[in-house]
């Protein structure tokens, strides 16, 4: 399937389906969640935090999304690979065209930027070249610094029709889903039921959504350091690693 045909097929996902989407960094979880049949590995910006121990996702720069979209894109998943574009990396529409195309060149199938009505000229003018978009509202991990925070949005009339207004925006524009984050689950439902294509929630509440998106470390427990209060782990790979390397002390070292 080309990444347009992706694109097309999880647009057509709006009101169907739920899309399991899930954040993938490197070759192996690449290959194992593709596997199991997630639908979208999102090369998400966290790696900054949970891969290379960062406090945000604001230091991370093109160089670091390139290495791990290739790596991902090497498993030649049949899950869209989605990569991040970095902070500053779209500050323009040209900008933002010249960095999507690196993250193409590199294995991506499609792109995710956050902001909404702010953003639209910078997708058109990825969308206009043909490379799928996906939007990214609510709360914006590259704005922490500005925001002071992680928090809530959408909790206000205001808010919420300020969140609707910036999706309606980015749906003109051409995106074909919209990531929503932290968004409280009213407006997260009001959105998913205003706009023609799918949201893809996080920390937006149960069923709110057309998807859901988790950080695979969050699914897996292996990153015990900074939880949020949303995850719903499914293993505990940090203790198992623990007890793994423990054995392994003691194998090496009572000879
Ligand atoms: O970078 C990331 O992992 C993300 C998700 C939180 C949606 O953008």
């Amino acid at each position: 399937m080309t990444a347009t045909d992706k694109a097309e097929a999880l647009r057509r996902r709006k009101g169907g389906r739920p899309i399991a989407a899930l954040t993938a960094y490197d070759y192996p979880t690449a290959r194992l969640l593709d596997e199991a049949g997630v639908d979208v590995l999102l090369v998400g910006d966290s790696l900054g935090m949970v891969v290379l121990g960062m406090p945000d996702t604001t230091q991370v720069t093109l160089d670091h999304m390139l290495h791990h979209i290739t790596a991902v894109a090497r498993a030649a998943p049949r899950a869209m690979v989605l990569g991040d574009l970095p902070i500053h990396t779209y500050d323009t529409p040209a900008q933002a065209l010249a960095t999507a195309r690196r993250l193409v060149a590199a294995g991506a199938e499609a792109v995710k930027l956050e902001g909404g009505s702010g953003q639209a000229q910078q997708v058109r003018a990825i969308t206009g070249a043909g490379i799928p978009v996906v939007g990214h509202l609510g709360m914006l991990p590259q704005s922490i610094v500005e925001e002071g925070g992680y928090r809530k949005t959408g909790k206000t009339p205001d808010q919420a029709a300020e969140l609707l207004a910036g999706a309606q925006a980015l749906v003109a524009a051409g995106v074909c889903a919209i990531v929503l984050e932290s968004v409280v689950a009213a407006t997260a439902r009001l959105i998913t039921q205003q706009i023609a294509v799918p949201t893809i929630g996080i920390g937006s509440g149960e069923g709110t959504c057309d998807g859901e998106v988790a950080v695979v470390t969050d699914l897996l427990g292996s990153f015990p350091w900074f939880v949020p209060p949303f995850a719903r782990p499914e293993a505990n790979v940090a203790d198992a690693t623990r007890e793994a390397a423990a054995k392994y002390l003691a194998r090496v070292t009572s000879r």
